[in-house]
């Protein structure tokens, strides 16, 4: 569950608090004054701490910011008088996670612990994965804001090092490859090869002699014979791009070496064994091709191990803003451009699309504007001017549906307008704290998502 430190002044509220976290299930150390704190975080690593803003000797934040040097991943909370809020401001931008206002409610404070924990926990998740990735590749470049995204980092984390077949789905441009590639890197077959193909670009005779090689004279031109990617993968990580787009008669074969991980090249009897992981996409619903006759019911078992689904872009709109940033980084550095960010508009323009091409189209939108901008700061005549970007695409949803699709998507920028601070967001949408927290939870953003310091 977690272990918290409480430190506050007043000897009721201490007691109080203690006990509602201890029934609540956390292990709690609670103490009065500042030494016994920093004494504390010396011999215990917390999960979390509660500090009062205005302490004895010394205020809360300084507090917090010698707990952070022992410290620095541990999210602190600050408890603040009523009337204090520019402290308690000060506070969250000197890296506070959150902070409650006295008298608080005891339910507001449990669920701000569980966000802050929640949140902890994957952040770590999160940096372990990474680390992983940047020890030896320097890969620094999933971006993931939204749960959903975070979700599948988490997962991607887990399996990496099983040796199972990997299953990913999501429509096209939703970043199936760059989690490919991030399953291998994060796996104990990271120093072996990893061979990607695209089942859908060549044509059925090529594609079984590509994947599994071929004998001399196999077939005209087969002058010399030659190795499969099965074979060059020996060891190490086969990807399997749109694999709903393989004919059945190689299905039959790719089932063999899934089942028994040999196989016979094009034109020749003599059986060749291999040890491969085995990572398939597919932005096709194979559930129905397997309905309809076109992909094996059994190979669709075989493969669907570890299903792992990429939302489409228009279902995490929250990461929106920081793949923008990503992007523009990186045209900016290729085009030799210092490019600063987008105008209001632009950003609004971005947030009310649809992006049928997703997270490629994305890039191809930020691509095309920092080639064309002149300044440093994206205008919004260069992004998505020839489409019309207020009518959707897609068909009509019922009017509750789109309301609370337009709610999501203002939310977002709002938010990003105001840089994940609540007080300010909320006062701008005419919302008080409370209704304004309750509709961020409705829609699962959290505002420190949004904080510029990430
Ligand atoms: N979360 C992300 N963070 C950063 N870049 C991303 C992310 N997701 C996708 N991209 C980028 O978007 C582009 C498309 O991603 P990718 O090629 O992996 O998608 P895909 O699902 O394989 O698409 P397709 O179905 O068209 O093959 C790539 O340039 C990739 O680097
Ligand atoms: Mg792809």
């Amino acid at each position: 569950m977690g272990n918290i430190l409480v430190v506050d002044d007043d000897r009721n509220l201490l007691e109080l608090l203690k006990i509602r976290l201890e029934s609540a299930g956390y292990e709690v150390i609670a103490v009065l004054k500042e030494e016994d704190a920093i004494e504390g975080a010396k011999n215990q690593a917390f999960d979390l701490a509660i500090v009062d803003l205005q302490l004895l000797r010394q205020d809360g934040i300084s507090l917090m910011e010698e707990l952070h040097l022992i410290l620095p991943e541990m999210p602190v909370l600050i408890l603040t008088a009523y009337g204090s809020i520019e402290n308690a401001v000060e506070a969250m931008k000197k890296g506070a996670y959150s902070y409650l206002t006295k008298p608080f409610d005891p339910q507001d404070l449990l669920f701000q612990i569980e966000r802050a924990l929640e949140n902890r926990r994957l952040n770590m998740e999160i940096k372990r994965l990474k680390g992983l990735l940047e020890e030896r590749y320097g890969f620094t470049n999933i971006v993931a804001r939204s749960e959903k995204m975070k979700k599948v980092l988490e997962m991607v984390s887990h399996i990496a090092k099983t040796e199972s077949t990997v299953y990913i789905h999501g429509e096209s441009g939703t970043g199936k490859e760059l989690i490919a590639k991030a399953i291998y890197l994060a796996s104990e077959r990271k120093h072996k090869s990893f061979v990607a193909i695209n089942c859908a670009a060549l044509p059925e005779p090529l594609l079984e002699s590509k994947l599994f090689g071929h004998e001399k004279g196999a077939f005209t031109g087969a002058i010399r014979s030659a190795k499969g990617l099965f074979a060059q993968a020996h060891g190490g990580t086969i990807f399997l791009d749109e694999i709903g787009d393989m004919s059945l008669a190689i299905q039959a074969k790719l089932l063999r070496v899934l089942q028994e991980r040999q196989f016979y090249p094009v034109g020749s009897e003599q059986l060749v064994e291999v040890d491969v992981r085995v990572i398939v996409a597919t932005n096709k619903n194979l559930e129905n091709q397997v309905k309809q006759g076109l992909f094996r019911e059994d190979l669709f078992y075989r493969i669907h191990v570890i299903p792992i689904h990429l939302p489409p872009l228009r279902d995490r709109k929250e990461d929106i803003p920081l793949l923008v940033e990503h992007f523009l980084e990186k045209f900016g550095q290729q085009m030799k451009k210092e490019m600063k960010g987008l105008t209001p508009m632009a950003m609004q323009r971005l947030m009310l699309h649809d992006w049928p091409g997703n997270v490629r189209e994305l890039e191809n939108t930020i691509e095309y504007a920092v080639a064309m901008t002149h300044q440093d700061t994206i205008a919004e005549n260069f992004i998505l001017q020839n489409k019309n970007v207020a009518i959707s695409e897609e068909p009509l949803k019922p009017l509750k549906e789109a309301k609370d699709s337009y709610e999501k998507t203002y939310l977002i920028h709002l938010l990003e307008t105001c840089g994940g601070n609540v007080s300010k967001a909320a006062k701008l949408a005419g919302k008080y704290r409370a209704d304004f927290y309750d509709l961020l939870k409705k829609h699962g953003l959290k505002s420190e998502d949004f904080k510029k310091s990430q």
